[in-house]
């Protein structure tokens, strides 16, 4: 069964509570959060704070997806803030072995995620380690931008060297993600779909999220 997780960046941060409830009641299996710090994206989002803020409103999976440099220095703190799996970029840190240790130490699941352009060989020596691949469709930084299809070989050849390495790991997918690009993703092997502008701009959360799971 695909897991469908609803990125709050294109949630109202205005009323964020009650449109991470609205998405909950509509069959969200995850909530992604995307953190960005403006180095490694040209955006800026949120941090601990707000993340145990929300923490105390939903019981929902809380998948934090780290976009910031010096990633090892804010583990503990979105880990106390109630984090259950973060997922750090393997482009943000010279030491992505240590890194992935530190959070399964702070009680978190951890996962990797890869750039658009970056290889999937870049994963050889770390797949066996993680609880999660996200491969990013588009270049992060940004909700509501196209599909790259140019990922599709690549979740293939993870998929694969998951199926060799670590079968329980999951393989999630970050932008662009909607009807048209929900089912070549699926077929090319990824089980984590991250969805922000078409879950919460859709005028029927809970049919998106529906559609998403079904194919
Ligand atoms: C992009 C973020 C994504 C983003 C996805 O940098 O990592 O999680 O919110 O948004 P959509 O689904 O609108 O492409
Ligand atoms: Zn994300």
């Amino acid at each position: 069964m695909t897991i469908i997780a609803p990125s709050i960046l294109s949630a109202n941060f205005a009323r964020l509570g009650s449109d991470i409830k609205k998405v909950q009641m509509a069959g969200a299996d995850w909530l992604h959060i995307d953190v960005m710090d403006g180095h490694f994206v040209p955006n800026i989002t949120i941090g601990p704070q707000v993340l145990a803020d929300i923490r105390k409103t939903t019981d929902l999976f809380f998948d934090v997806h780290l976009m910031i440099q010096h990633p090892e220095n804010y583990i503990t703190d979105f880990a106390r803030a109630g984090a259950d799996l973060i997922t750090v970029h393997a482009e943000a840190t010279n030491h992505l072995n240590r890194l992935i240790a530190m959070i399964k130490q702070a009680g978190c699941k951890a996962g990797v995620s890869l750039n658009p352009a970056t290889p999937a060989v870049m994963l050889e020596n770390i797949i066996a380690e993680v609880d999660l691949v996200l491969l990013m469709t588009v270049n992060p930084g940004f909700g509501g931008q196209s599909f790259i299809p140019a990922v599709l070989p690549k979740i293939s050849t993870v998929k694969t060297m998951l199926d060799q390495h670590n079968k329980a790991a999951y393989l999630e997918v970050d932008g662009g993600i909607n009807d048209q690009t929900a089912p070549e993703v699926i077929k090319a092997g990824a089980n984590v779909l991250v969805a922000g502008s078409y879950v919460f701009h859709h005028e029927n959360p809970e049919l998106a999220i529906k559609t998403l799971k079904n194919f």
